[in-house]
C-alpha cells in the first residue's frame, strides 16, 4: 500500500517537520499555553499573532494548524527539502487564489505525525465528502485510552482510517496489522506510518475478511458504529448494516480473530428498543462465543439528539430542505423500530478459554480517572483471581482510601441513618449502596482474618448459621472485589 508520497518524499517531509520542530511540544513552545488552549476552542487569533515571522515553524503552524493561505516562497521554505511541486502533487498543499493552503490534516500527535483529510473546521462551509478520512478525534482518543497496553506479539486495528490506533499499538505490539474498507484511508494510514517511522501490514477489505483465518493477541476497533437504516452516506461512520448489526458482527467475529488469551476492544453503539433490556441485547452479541465480556455504557442519547449530532459531525447544513428530509427519514426509522435511545460505550472481550465465561453488561456513567485501559485490565485480572480462589479462604483488605458516605435525618433524639454508600475515591469511582451487615463485613476486611473467619464472627453476632451467612456474604464480597473496593491480600 502506497502513501501519498514516495518513500523519498516521506523522508524529506519528515526532515522538514523535524527540522522546524513541528511537534506538539514545538508548537506549544512557539505559541504559548494561552494560544494553544485558544486553538483548541477554535480561536486562532493568538496563534496567528505568534506566527507572523514567516520562519518554517510559523509557516507550518499557519498552514496546518490555523488553515491559513501562505505565499509560495514561505511554503516552499517550510516544506524543504520536500520539493513544493511534489507536495502539491501529493495533495499536502493546494494552490488557491490567495496562496497555498493545507490540502490534508497534518497533525503532530504524541511523538508522531498523523495525516488525514481536512477536518470540518479547516474547510468551513463545506460538508464532509462520502469518502472522508477522519483525523484524530474524541472517539479515537477514547479508544486509545481504554486499550490495555500490555506487551503483545500481534495486534490488529480494524478500520484504521488515518492509523491513529495502529500508532499506539506499535508501542507494545511486535507486529501491527491495520485494515480498512477504504483504499483512500489506507493511503493515509500508510503515510502516517511512514512519516512516524513505523511499518505496519496494511490490508483492504470489509470488516474481518482481510484477516480471515488469522488470530491476534489484541484487536482494537473504532468501527463505523453509527446506527440507522443501513444506508451509507459516509464511510467513516456508516457500515451499511442496519441498526447496531455492525457491532454485533464484530463481537461474533472476535471468536475467530483472537488467539488464546487474546483481547478485543471496540467502541460501540447499541439500540435501546422499547420492551427490551438493552443489556440482554448486547449480551446476546457474545452469546455462544465462549468469550469473557465486559461491556460498559458511558452514555445514552435520545434519537433526536443522536441524529442532530451525526448530521453536525459531517458538517451537513441543518437549515435546508434536504437536511430536514434526511433527519426525518432517519427519525422515522427510529420510530418504526421502536428505538427509544442509543447507548454509547466500550466492549472488551477476552478469549480466556472458560467453559462458563463471565459476561457483564452495565452502565458506567460516573467520571473516571483516565486512562481507562489500566482499570479495564485490572477488572479482568480480578475476575481471573475470583475464578481461581475459594473466596472463603482468602484475606481481603479495603481499597486504599475507600470512603463511607452516610446520609442521615435528624430525629428528635439522634441522627437516623437513611443511606450508606461505599465510594472509591479514584480509578473507576464506583459508588455502592450498602446495608449495616455489608458495612460490618467491609470494616472487618483489614487483611487479618480469612473471609470464612469473619463470617463466623458475623453469624454469631446476628444469630444465624454460618452457611446461611456465607451464602449471603460471598456473592456480595465477590461483587465488591470485582468493583475493586475489596482487594486480595497477597501471601
Ligand atoms: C470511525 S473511523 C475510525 C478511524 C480510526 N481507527 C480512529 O480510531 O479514529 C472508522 C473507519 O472504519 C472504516 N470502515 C468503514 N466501513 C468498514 C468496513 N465495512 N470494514 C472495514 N473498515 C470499515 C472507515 O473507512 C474508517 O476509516
Amino acid at each position: 500500500m502506497h502513501g501519498l508520497l514516495s518513500p523519498d518524499g516521506i523522508g524529506r517531509l519528515r526532515d522538514a517537520l523535524a527540522r522546524a520542530d513541528f511537534t506538539t511540544t514545538g508548537i506549544a513552545a512557539r505559541i504559548g499555553p494561552a494560544a494553544t488552549a485558544a486553538v483548541r476552542r477554535g480561536d486562532l487569533r493568538a496563534a496567528l499573532r505568534a506566527t507572523a515571522d514567516g520562519d518554517p515553524l510559523a509557516t507550518l503552524i499557519r498552514l496546518f494548524v490555523c488553515g491559513q493561505a501562505e505565499d509560495e516562497a514561505r511554503t516552499a521554505a517550510a516544506l524543504a527539502p520536500l520539493v513544493l511541486a511534489d507536495a502539491v502533487a501529493a495533495g499536502l498543499v493546494e494552490r488557491h487564489h490567495d496562496g497555498l493552503q493545507a490540502g490534508v490534516e497534518l497533525e503532530p500527535y504524541h511523538d508522531w505525525w498523523v495525516v488525514s483529510d481536512l477536518s470540518a473546521s479547516m474547510r468551513p462551509g463545506r460538508p464532509l465528502p462520502a469518502d472522508h478520512v477522519l483525523g484524530v478525534g474524541g472517539a479515537s482518543t477514547t479508544l486509545a485510552g481504554a486499550t490495555i497496553r500490555r506487551p503483545v506479539g500481534t495486534a490488529l486495528d480494524l478500520g484504521t482510517g488515518c492509523g491513529v490506533q495502529a500508532l499506539h499499538l506499535s508501542t507494545h505490539a511486535g507486529r501491527v496489522t491495520a485494515t480498512d474498507l477504504s483504499e483512500r484511508a489506507l493511503r493515509f494510514a500508510a503515510t502516517t506510518a511512514a512519516l512516524s517511522g513505523q511499518e505496519w501490514e496494511l490490508l483492504a477489505g470489509d470488516m474481518a475478511a482481510p484477516v480471515a483465518g488469522r488470530r491476534f493477541d489484541l484487536v482494537v476497533s473504532n468501527p463505523p458504529f453509527v446506527v440507522g437504516p443501513g444506508t451509507t452516506t459516509h464511510t467513516y461512520r456508516d457500515s451499511g448494516r442496519p441498526g447496531d448489526a455492525v457491532c454485533a458482527e464484530l463481537a461474533q467475529a472476535a471468536r475467530h480473530l483472537l488467539a488464546d488469551g487474546g483481547t478485543m476492544q471496540f467502541l460501540a453503539n447499541w439500540l435501546h428498543v422499547a420492551g427490551e433490556d438493552w443489556r440482554d441485547r448486547v449480551a446476546g452479541w457474545v452469546a455462544g462465543t465462549g468469550l469473557d465480556a465486559w461491556v460498559i455504557e458511558r452514555e445514552a442519547s435520545d434519537p433526536v439528539g443522536y441524529v442532530r449530532l451525526w448530521l453536525a459531525d459531517a458538517a451537513e447544513p441543518d437549515n435546508t430542505e434536504t437536511a430536514a428530509e434526511t433527519a426525518a427519514t432517519w427519525l422515522d426509522w427510529f420510530d418504526a423500530n421502536k428505538i427509544e435511545a442509543v447507548g454509547l460505550g466500550l466492549v472488551t472481550l477476552r478469549a480466556a478459554g472458560h467453559d462458563d465465561p463471565t459476561v457483564r453488561v452495565e452502565e458506567l456513567r460516573q467520571p473516571v480517572d483516565q486512562p481507562l485501559g489500566p482499570h479495564i485490565e485490572a477488572w479482568f485480572d480480578r475476575q481471573e483471581w475470583l475464578r481461581a480462589q475459594d473466596l472463603l479462604a482468602q484475606r481481603l483488605s479495603a481499597a486504599q482510601g475507600l470512603q463511607l458516605h452516610q446520609e442521615a435525618t435528624k430525629g428528635p433524639d439522634s441522627w437516623q441513618v437513611d443511606r450508606q454508600l461505599l465510594a472509591l475515591p479514584d480509578g473507576l469511582r464506583w459508588v455502592e449502596q450498602i446495608d449495616p451487615l455489608v458495612l460490618a463485613l467491609v470494616s472487618g476486611c483489614d487483611g487479618g482474618l480469612a473471609l470464612r473467619d469473619q463470617i463466623v464472627v458475623l453469624a454469631a453476632a446476628h444469630d444465624v448459621d454460618e452457611a446461611t451467612m456465607a451464602g449471603v456474604a460471598v456473592p456480595i464480597v465477590a461483587h465488591l472485589v470485582e468493583r475493586g473496593m475489596l482487594l486480595p491480600v497477597e501471601g
